[in-house]
Protein backbone atom coordinates (compact mmCIF):
# COMPACT_ATOMS: atom_id res chain seq x y z
CA UNK A 1 0.00 0.00 0.00
CA UNK A 2 1.30 3.49 -0.79
CA UNK A 3 -0.65 6.91 0.76
CA UNK A 4 -0.10 10.15 -0.59
CA UNK A 5 2.41 12.31 0.46
CA UNK A 6 2.56 15.71 0.20
CA UNK A 7 2.55 16.38 -4.28
CA UNK A 8 4.93 18.51 -5.77
CA UNK A 9 3.69 21.70 -6.37
CA UNK A 10 2.44 24.77 -4.65
CA UNK A 11 -1.04 22.85 -4.78
CA UNK A 12 0.58 21.35 -1.74
CA UNK A 13 0.29 24.00 0.56
CA UNK A 14 -3.67 24.26 0.39
CA UNK A 15 -3.73 20.54 1.32
CA UNK A 16 -3.98 19.49 4.55
CA UNK A 17 -2.21 16.54 5.15
CA UNK A 18 -2.67 14.86 8.55
CA UNK A 19 -0.23 12.62 10.03
CA UNK A 20 -2.12 9.32 9.96
CA UNK A 21 -2.33 10.12 5.66
CA UNK A 22 1.09 9.51 5.03
CA UNK A 23 2.89 6.23 5.30
CA UNK A 24 5.76 6.87 7.67
CA UNK A 25 7.26 3.15 6.99
CA UNK A 26 8.42 4.61 3.16
CA UNK A 27 10.52 7.04 5.37
CA UNK A 28 14.39 6.27 4.25
CA UNK A 29 16.19 6.16 7.13
CA UNK A 30 19.79 6.03 5.29
CA UNK A 31 19.30 8.47 2.76
CA UNK A 32 18.05 11.07 5.54
CA UNK A 33 20.58 10.09 7.71
CA UNK A 34 23.51 10.77 5.03
CA UNK A 35 21.79 14.23 4.30
CA UNK A 36 21.52 15.52 7.81
CA UNK A 37 23.43 13.62 10.12
CA UNK A 38 26.89 12.21 7.68
CA UNK A 39 28.84 15.26 9.27
CA UNK A 40 28.46 17.81 11.98
CA UNK A 41 27.23 21.01 10.69
CA UNK A 42 27.25 24.82 11.98
CA UNK A 43 23.38 24.69 12.75
CA UNK A 44 23.36 21.17 14.74
CA UNK A 45 26.75 22.59 16.52
CA UNK A 46 24.92 25.74 17.90
CA UNK A 47 21.89 23.27 19.19
CA UNK A 48 24.06 21.15 20.78
CA UNK A 49 25.99 23.95 22.80
CA UNK A 50 22.24 24.98 24.05
CA UNK A 51 20.83 22.14 24.79
CA UNK A 52 24.04 20.53 26.33
CA UNK A 53 24.20 23.40 28.80
CA UNK A 54 20.96 23.61 29.74
CA UNK A 55 20.86 19.75 31.23
CA UNK A 56 23.91 19.67 32.95
CA UNK A 57 22.70 23.46 34.67
CA UNK A 58 19.30 21.36 35.23
CA UNK A 59 21.42 19.29 37.03
CA UNK A 60 23.34 21.69 38.87
CA UNK A 61 20.08 23.38 39.81
CA UNK A 62 18.26 20.42 40.52
CA UNK A 63 21.15 18.01 42.06
CA UNK A 64 19.01 15.81 43.94
CA UNK A 65 16.20 15.11 40.79
CA UNK A 66 18.69 11.98 39.26
CA UNK A 67 16.28 11.44 35.79
CA UNK A 68 15.69 8.02 35.35
CA UNK A 69 13.89 7.87 32.53
CA UNK A 70 13.75 9.83 29.41
CA UNK A 71 12.29 9.84 25.56
CA UNK A 72 13.25 11.38 22.49
CA UNK A 73 9.76 11.15 20.72
CA UNK A 74 9.74 11.09 16.49
CA UNK A 75 13.98 9.95 17.04
CA UNK A 76 14.19 8.78 13.11
CA UNK A 77 17.55 8.69 12.15
CA UNK A 78 19.41 10.83 14.58
CA UNK A 79 21.09 9.65 17.41
CA UNK A 80 22.10 13.07 19.17
CA UNK A 81 19.52 14.18 21.02
CA UNK A 82 19.54 10.84 22.75
CA UNK A 83 23.24 11.70 23.19
CA UNK A 84 22.48 14.92 24.97
CA UNK A 85 20.77 13.28 27.74
CA UNK A 86 23.29 10.38 28.16
CA UNK A 87 24.75 11.39 31.25
CA UNK A 88 21.33 12.02 33.03
CA UNK A 89 19.12 9.44 32.16
CA UNK A 90 19.63 6.08 33.08
CA UNK A 91 17.00 4.47 30.39
CA UNK A 92 16.62 6.77 27.16
CA UNK A 93 13.53 5.37 24.84
CA UNK A 94 13.77 6.38 21.38
CA UNK A 95 10.41 6.26 20.23
CA UNK A 96 9.05 6.55 16.49
CA UNK A 97 6.16 5.28 14.27
CA UNK A 98 8.16 4.34 10.90
CA UNK A 99 9.51 0.73 11.34
CA UNK A 100 12.51 1.48 9.10
CA UNK A 101 13.59 4.47 11.59
CA UNK A 102 13.20 2.08 13.80
CA UNK A 103 15.14 -0.64 12.48
CA UNK A 104 17.86 1.41 11.92
CA UNK A 105 17.37 2.59 15.23
CA UNK A 106 18.30 -1.19 16.49
CA UNK A 107 21.46 -1.12 13.70
CA UNK A 108 22.83 1.74 15.10
CA UNK A 109 22.62 0.67 18.41
CA UNK A 110 24.91 -2.17 17.43
CA UNK A 111 27.11 -0.97 15.11
CA UNK A 112 26.92 3.23 15.31
CA UNK A 113 28.04 5.20 12.44
CA UNK A 114 31.35 7.08 13.41
CA UNK A 115 30.06 10.90 12.76
CA UNK A 116 28.22 10.54 15.77
CA UNK A 117 31.57 11.11 17.40
CA UNK A 118 32.03 14.65 15.58
CA UNK A 119 28.40 15.75 17.70
CA UNK A 120 29.47 13.86 21.29
CA UNK A 121 32.96 15.22 20.88
CA UNK A 122 31.39 19.06 20.91
CA UNK A 123 28.81 17.74 23.92
CA UNK A 124 32.26 17.16 25.81
CA UNK A 125 33.70 20.37 25.00
CA UNK A 126 33.75 22.23 28.24
CA UNK A 127 31.22 20.36 30.16
CA UNK A 128 32.23 17.37 32.86
CA UNK A 129 29.17 15.79 32.78
CA UNK A 130 29.62 14.63 29.00
CA UNK A 131 33.48 14.67 29.63
CA UNK A 132 32.87 11.92 32.17
CA UNK A 133 31.49 9.72 29.80
CA UNK A 134 34.74 7.30 27.93
CA UNK A 135 32.51 5.14 25.56
CA UNK A 136 29.38 7.20 24.73
CA UNK A 137 28.14 5.03 22.30
CA UNK A 138 28.37 2.00 23.95
CA UNK A 139 26.47 3.08 26.93
CA UNK A 140 23.90 4.33 24.56
CA UNK A 141 23.54 1.09 23.36
CA UNK A 142 23.08 -0.24 26.79
CA UNK A 143 20.45 2.37 27.92
CA UNK A 144 18.58 2.85 25.15
CA UNK A 145 15.82 1.25 24.15
CA UNK A 146 13.81 1.64 20.82
CA UNK A 147 9.96 1.69 21.01
CA UNK A 148 7.46 1.42 17.65
CA UNK A 149 4.92 4.09 18.99
CA UNK A 150 2.31 7.13 17.69
CA UNK A 151 3.70 10.75 19.59
CA UNK A 152 -0.26 10.90 19.85
CA UNK A 153 -0.63 8.07 21.80
CA UNK A 154 2.42 8.99 24.49
CA UNK A 155 1.36 7.56 28.12
CA UNK A 156 0.78 10.59 30.36
CA UNK A 157 3.33 11.62 33.19
CA UNK A 158 5.70 9.42 32.43
CA UNK A 159 8.91 10.30 31.62
CA UNK A 160 12.07 12.43 33.77
CA UNK A 161 13.13 14.28 30.60
CA UNK A 162 12.74 14.53 27.01
CA UNK A 163 13.77 15.55 23.77
CA UNK A 164 11.83 15.86 20.84
CA UNK A 165 13.59 17.41 17.24
CA UNK A 166 12.36 18.32 14.15
CA UNK A 167 9.32 15.89 14.93
CA UNK A 168 5.61 18.10 15.70
CA UNK A 169 6.14 20.49 12.86
CA UNK A 170 7.70 18.24 10.51
CA UNK A 171 4.92 15.08 11.02
CA UNK A 172 1.35 17.13 9.69
CA UNK A 173 0.69 20.50 8.19
CA UNK A 174 -2.24 21.18 9.65
CA UNK A 175 -2.28 23.42 13.00
CA UNK A 176 -4.43 21.14 15.17
CA UNK A 177 -1.91 17.73 14.90
CA UNK A 178 0.92 20.52 15.36
CA UNK A 179 -0.05 21.86 18.75
CA UNK A 180 -1.15 18.41 20.17
CA UNK A 181 1.96 17.47 19.24
CA UNK A 182 3.07 19.34 21.14
CA UNK A 183 1.08 18.72 24.14
CA UNK A 184 1.48 15.14 24.06
CA UNK A 185 5.27 15.66 24.11
CA UNK A 186 5.20 17.62 27.25
CA UNK A 187 2.20 16.05 28.88
CA UNK A 188 3.94 12.48 28.55
CA UNK A 189 7.05 14.61 31.09
CA UNK A 190 6.57 14.62 34.34
CA UNK A 191 5.69 17.68 36.82
CA UNK A 192 9.09 20.34 36.20
CA UNK A 193 11.17 17.68 34.03
CA UNK A 194 13.21 19.16 31.47
CA UNK A 195 13.04 19.04 27.58
CA UNK A 196 14.54 20.64 24.77
CA UNK A 197 12.45 20.79 20.98
CA UNK A 198 13.99 21.57 17.78
CA UNK A 199 11.58 22.85 15.16
CA UNK A 200 12.34 23.93 11.27
CA UNK A 201 10.73 27.44 10.93
CA UNK A 202 8.56 28.38 7.95
CA UNK A 203 9.16 25.01 6.41
CA UNK A 204 7.15 24.54 3.37
CA UNK A 205 7.65 20.15 3.86
CA UNK A 206 10.62 18.02 3.19
CA UNK A 207 12.20 15.45 0.76
CA UNK A 208 13.69 12.14 1.75
CA UNK A 209 15.27 9.80 -1.08
CA UNK A 210 11.99 9.84 -3.15
CA UNK A 211 9.45 11.18 -1.07
CA UNK A 212 7.87 14.62 0.07
CA UNK A 213 7.06 15.02 3.68
CA UNK A 214 4.95 17.58 4.88
CA UNK A 215 5.57 20.68 7.66
CA UNK A 216 3.60 22.54 9.42
CA UNK A 217 5.47 26.14 8.74
CA UNK A 218 6.04 27.45 12.35
CA UNK A 219 8.18 30.47 13.64
CA UNK A 220 9.41 31.68 16.98
CA UNK A 221 6.05 32.99 18.16
CA UNK A 222 3.61 30.08 17.34
CA UNK A 223 6.12 27.55 19.87
CA UNK A 224 5.95 30.60 22.32
CA UNK A 225 2.40 30.89 22.30
CA UNK A 226 2.13 26.61 22.74
CA UNK A 227 4.84 26.24 25.20
CA UNK A 228 3.65 28.70 27.90
CA UNK A 229 0.68 26.88 28.61
CA UNK A 230 2.97 23.82 28.87
CA UNK A 231 6.10 24.94 30.75
CA UNK A 232 7.80 27.47 32.71
CA UNK A 233 11.28 28.66 32.61
CA UNK A 234 10.70 28.59 28.44
CA UNK A 235 13.83 29.75 26.47
CA UNK A 236 13.51 29.85 22.66
CA UNK A 237 16.44 30.75 20.10
CA UNK A 238 16.25 30.89 16.76
CA UNK A 239 19.34 29.02 15.03
CA UNK A 240 20.82 30.06 11.56
CA UNK A 241 20.95 27.71 9.14
CA UNK A 242 21.03 27.82 5.23
CA UNK A 243 21.70 25.48 2.56
CA UNK A 244 20.42 22.59 4.09
CA UNK A 245 17.37 22.16 1.74
CA UNK A 246 15.03 24.92 -0.18
CA UNK A 247 12.00 25.78 1.80
CA UNK A 248 12.77 26.83 5.39
CA UNK A 249 14.11 29.86 7.39
CA UNK A 250 16.12 28.18 9.81
CA UNK A 251 15.66 26.32 12.72
CA UNK A 252 14.40 27.24 16.36
CA UNK A 253 15.68 25.52 19.74
CA UNK A 254 13.22 25.43 23.32
CA UNK A 255 14.07 24.60 26.50
CA UNK A 256 12.18 24.30 29.74
CA UNK A 257 10.47 22.12 32.42
CA UNK A 258 6.95 21.29 32.37
CA UNK A 259 4.46 22.81 34.17
CA UNK A 260 1.19 21.55 35.66
C1 LIG B 1 11.78 15.17 10.30
S1 LIG B 1 11.94 13.63 11.10
C2 LIG B 1 12.91 14.03 12.54
C3 LIG B 1 13.81 12.90 12.95
C4 LIG B 1 14.80 13.21 14.06
N1 LIG B 1 14.14 13.50 15.32
C5 LIG B 1 15.77 14.29 13.73
O1 LIG B 1 16.12 15.05 14.65
O2 LIG B 1 16.25 14.40 12.62
C6 LIG B 1 10.32 13.33 11.79
C7 LIG B 1 10.25 11.99 12.47
O3 LIG B 1 8.98 11.84 13.11
C8 LIG B 1 8.53 10.49 12.90
N2 LIG B 1 7.07 10.46 13.06
C9 LIG B 1 6.11 10.77 12.16
N3 LIG B 1 4.89 10.67 12.69
C10 LIG B 1 5.06 10.27 13.97
C11 LIG B 1 4.15 9.97 15.01
N4 LIG B 1 2.84 10.09 14.85
N5 LIG B 1 4.67 9.55 16.20
C12 LIG B 1 6.01 9.44 16.36
N6 LIG B 1 6.91 9.72 15.41
C13 LIG B 1 6.45 10.13 14.20
C14 LIG B 1 9.02 10.19 11.49
O4 LIG B 1 9.00 8.83 11.20
C15 LIG B 1 10.40 10.81 11.52
O5 LIG B 1 11.34 9.93 12.06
Amino acid sequence: MSKPTAPDTDSAVWTRISNDGVDWDQFDSAAYFDHNYGSLRDDDRHIIEIVSDFFQEQKRRYPDQWRHKAIDVGAGANLYPALTMLPFAAEITLYERAATNCDWLQRQKAEPNESWWQFWSEMTNGRDDYRAIKDPLNLLSRRAQVKKGNIFNLPEDEYDMGTMFFVAESITNRDDEFKRALRTFIGSLRNHAPFAAAFMKDSSGYRVGNITFPAFSVGEQDIERQLSELARDVSIRPIESNGLRDGYGGMIVATGRRKK
